[in-house]
């Protein structure tokens, strides 16, 4: 549902951080380019050093009851919030933060189908003033790790995001999303040559038997899955026919590692 009365709903992302050259730079390859540049969704920055009213241009101060590093100041922040509101006024407003909730795939897909104009919230070096961050309808973490800003978390979520609005993946990137759906990871692809220091290509992928290939690939997404991400097997819906290839697998495993 991708469509209104005026045409294309075109998502706005807007990215309120004191670096939107990054910003710029990183949309500025491959897939996200090419989306922006055929009008799939736009995105823009907004910086909070725009919004300073002293000589300086200062964005951050000493925390208050003292201790070490500096904090995002509110004002220059509450300001970049209000213009990017003012260009989106129905936007999620999304704190890029290590205490956010762990960004995972059913978020994303939430997010996605939601199709609500986004509003980044990126910090840098140092923690933001709470009123900040208080002012954020969603708050995440791209992982258990600090990182020195909030740039690259917002980026990671606008390149999972863009690839649920048509149009953005090209044909054989779609296919290849529909195949590593439910929860299985990617199973091993090769191209030519066939042979290369002895390690060959597996014979059923030069069989020209497209319904023999379909179902190996399955299963070895299925083993993959198995041997490298178990949870995410036990998150998978797996079909009667998926969980026939699955018990297969477990009993090959088996019989490995009893050799
Ligand atoms: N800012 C710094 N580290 C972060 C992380 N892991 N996720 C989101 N924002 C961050």
């Amino acid at each position: 549902m991708w469509l209104c009365r005026s045409g294309l709903i075109k998502m706005k992302f807007i990215f309120i951080t004191l670096f939107p050259e990054f910003i710029a730079d990183a949309c500025n390859f491959s897939i996200i380019k090419r989306g922006r540049e055929a009008g799939l969704f736009t995105v823009q920055s907004i910086n909070p050093r725009d919004f300073t009213t002293d000589n300086h241009r200062t964005v951050d101060d000493t925390p208050c009851g003292g201790g070490a590093g500096m904090v995002l100041k509110v004002e220059p922040f509450f300001a970049a919030l209000a213009a990017a509101r003012a260009l989106a006024p129905d936007a999620l407003v999304v704190a890029l933060t290590p205490a956010g909730e762990v960004l995972g795939q059913p978020r994303v897909e939430q997010l996605a189908h939601a199709q609500q104009d986004i509003i980044f919230l990126c910090g840098h070096y140092e923690g933001f003033d709470q009123r900040i961050l208080d002012q954020a309808d969603l708050k995440i973490s791209i992982g258990d790790y600090v990182l020195t800003g909030g740039e690259m978390p917002a980026l990671v979520m606008l390149d999972t995001l863009i690839r649920f609005i048509p149009g953005v993946l090209g044909k054989s990137e779609s296919a290849m999303e529909e195949s590593f759906s439910n929860n299985l990871l990617e199973y091993p692809q090769y191209t030519r040559p066939i042979e290369y220091q002895g390690k060959t290509v597996p014979d059923i992928l030069l069989s020209g038997d497209h319904a023999k290939i379909k179902q190996w690939r399955l299963k070895e997404a299925i083993r993959t899955t198995y041997l490298l991400r178990p949870d995410l097997l036990a998150k998978a819906n797996l079909s009667k026919g998926e969980g026939k290839l699955f018990l297969e697998v477990v009993a090959e495993t088996k019989d490995k590692t009893n050799e």
